[in-house]
């Protein structure tokens, strides 16, 4: 797992972007063979959708070859509920680029028949030959997308009751009133993260600090869901300052040695 430690969510939301277009340019896509790529919602991928959106608007990538796939939706929130995943989404990213409407999959919470809704979406995801990178944010509670704690490593799309955590957490989207938060939702599972040719998580402020201890020096655990990228191929955290705190002073300075000593060595990592 590589880690990369910057200082605030700015400079994260930066080097996701620009990594992101790097991955896009490098595959060159076409129509009949596009960008597959995995999007989260919430306060972490913001800086990284805005940088994209201004990096767009100064011609420097398209998004007509690449295919979204989003990680999660609510159950039973209208598709324009400003807390709607559908939402969030077209306002923070797809109203401003130039992805085709048909290229954009989010997950229907609205759907009559909820099971073959998430059914459809892996079989989808497979149509277009897996996700290329999928992108993440974290719960404080270390959960992927709406992987609860406890739920299975393998998980794949699928129906879930969120915890209370995870209710109490977005309340703050909802007028501070549990009460308004759907409790269920439709998300990928773990397993379909996993399937991902690259999984990148984005994790700022110190509010994420014990969900990154857990997930970099703690084991592989279901109690922390995000965990199970120790076994992907090719993952990358990356991380501001603060969400690194209760870290040891030895694996920060350890990651960070190895993205110094890499930067000298090949400049354009990945390339
Ligand atoms: C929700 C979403 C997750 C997201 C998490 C953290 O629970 N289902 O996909 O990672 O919130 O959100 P934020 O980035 O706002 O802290």
């Amino acid at each position: 797992m590589r880690i990369v430690i910057k200082k605030d969510p700015k400079e994260v939301g930066q080097w996701v972007a620009e990594y992101v277009i790097r991955k896009i340019k490098k595959a060159n896509p076409t129509k009949e063979k596009p960008f597959v790529l995995g999007l989260p919602t919430g306060s972490s991928p913001l800086t990284a959708y805005q940088e994209l959106i201004r990096r767009h608007k100064s011609g420097d990538i398209s998004f007509k070859n690449v295919v979204t796939f989003n990680m999660d939706e609510y159950v039973g929130l209208p598709e324009d509920h400003p807390e709607s995943y559908h939402y969030f989404m077209y306002e923070n990213l797809f109203n401003h680029i130039d992805i085709p409407q048909e290229n954009i999959h989010i997950l229907n919470g609205n759907a009559k028949d909820l099971e073959k809704e998430c059914k459809e979406y892996e079989k989808r995801i497979e149509k277009f030959g897996g996700v290329d990178l999928f992108l993440g944010g974290i719960g404080p509670d270390g959960h992927i997308a709406f992987n609860e704690p406890g739920s299975s490593l393998s998980s794949r799309t699928r129906l879930k009751t969120l915890s209370y955590d995870t209710i109490l957490a977005n309340s703050r989207f909802f007028d501070n009133d549990i009460s308004k938060v759907p409790t269920t939702a439709l998300t990928v599972g773990v397993g379909t993260v996993m399937d991902a040719r690259e999984v990148l998580i984005i994790i700022t402020g110190y509010g994420k600090a014990r969900a990154l201890r857990q997930v970099v020096e703690g084991g592989i655990s279901h109690m922390w869901t995000v965990s199970m990228i120790q076994m992907h191929q090719k993952a990358i955290m990356v991380c501001d300052d603060p969400a690194t705190m209760e870290l040891q002073v030895e694996t920060v300075r350890y990651f960070k040695d190895i993205e110094e000593i890499a930067a000298k060595r090949i400049p354009k990592r990945d390339e």
